[in-house]
């Protein structure tokens, strides 16, 4: 399976819910920075294993907390199955680094299952075990632009034309979500937040495929606390965007900085830039809008 990264064009947080959530209006946009996720299936017993290799191997739990482990477990209870599978995640995302990592493997693990251990899950089944997994996971197993309700969840696909090109400044260390969430309700009088809304101009932006349009268009209501959270980050937005960065914006709950590129050729020298520049762990390009967690051919030489 490959599945993407996600990084959030707008994203709009209203006042929390009863139940904890927050409600958003967000445009998701998968870009081709990808976790490798091999399932092999076990037909001898219903063990569900998980190895993670890779970039941020050693930060990711591969006991029962593990999101993917949690994907498959979780298809085993609702539907009855007997099999097993072992997991191999190839780790390129940053772990909590607000570009949903973790969904993203759940995604591929969902989609990997369903087919291996012949579910023939319709693709709203898949998205309803989805969301219980985590507000990101929906968008994760469908991909391209799309816009999230609800707490992240209820997905659909926003039209977006052209490929717009994106910078990751990687930090040291991770984010949590949660914190992130509590922060920005600490920042904010709560009895001004109003309703979470996507901005007019991102969704003609997007439409346009400008990426000068775009980049007066992105919006991140998580940035604040993030920056609260986490200072030093303001540096490095503003290294990027003295490099020539159109835009610079937190990914998400972040750490994760994300700029936007008027092309390819100046996201290689903003890339090259920012590497230099001692301000964050690793520099990642990556371009998108691409589609969800999919199955590629298997290996020829296996
Ligand atoms: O849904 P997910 O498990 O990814 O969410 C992680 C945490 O982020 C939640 O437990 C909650 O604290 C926070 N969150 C939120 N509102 C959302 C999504 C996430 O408060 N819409």
């Amino acid at each position: 399976m490959r599945s993407p990264a996600k990084i959030n064009l707008g994203l709009s947080v209203g006042p929390p819910r009863p139940d904890g959530f927050h409600p958003l209006a967000t445009i998701y946009q998968a870009v081709a920075l990808y976790d490798d996720v091999t399932a092999v299936v076990r037909d001898d017993d219903s063990s569900v294993s998980v190895e993670v290799v890779g970039d941020f191997a050693n930060d990711v739990p591969t006991d029962e907390t593990n999101l993917a482990v949690r994907a498959a477990q979780l298809l085993q209870a609702e539907y009855d199955v007997e099999e097993g599978v072992d997991l191999t995640i190839r780790k390129t995302i940053p772990v909590a680094g607000g570009m949903a990592g973790g969904s993203t493997d759940a995604a591929a693990t969902l989609v990997a299952c369903n087919r291996l251990w012949g579910l023939q899950l319709s693709q709203s089944e898949l998205q309803h075990i989805a969301a219980e997994l985590g507000s990101d996971v929906p968008f994760c197993l469908v991909g391209h632009t799309a816009l999230g309700r609800g707490r992240g969840e209820q997905v659909t696909e926003v039209m977006s034309r052209g490929t717009f090109h994106w910078v990751f400044a990687i930090a040291d260390g991770g984010l949590s979500t949660p914190s992130v969430y509590r922060e920005l309700d600490r920042l904010r009088p709560l009895r001004r937040v109003e309703t979470p809304q996507v901005r007019p101009e991102l969704l003609s932006a997007l439409l346009s495929g400008q990426p000068g349009a775009l980049a007066v268009a992105l919006s991140n209501d998580l940035q604040k606390a993030a920056l609260s959270l986490r200072p030093e980050l303001g540096d490095t937005l503003q290294f990027g965007l003295d490099k020539g960065a159109l835009a610079a914006q937190v990914s998400g709950s972040g750490p994760t900085c994300l700029f936007l590129a008027a092309d390819s050729r100046s996201a290689v020298d903003l890339a090259v830039e920012l590497a230099e520049s001692g301000l964050c762990r690793m520099v990642r390009q990556a371009e998108g809008p691409v589609p969800g967690a999919r199955i590629l051919p298997a290996p020829v030489n296996r």
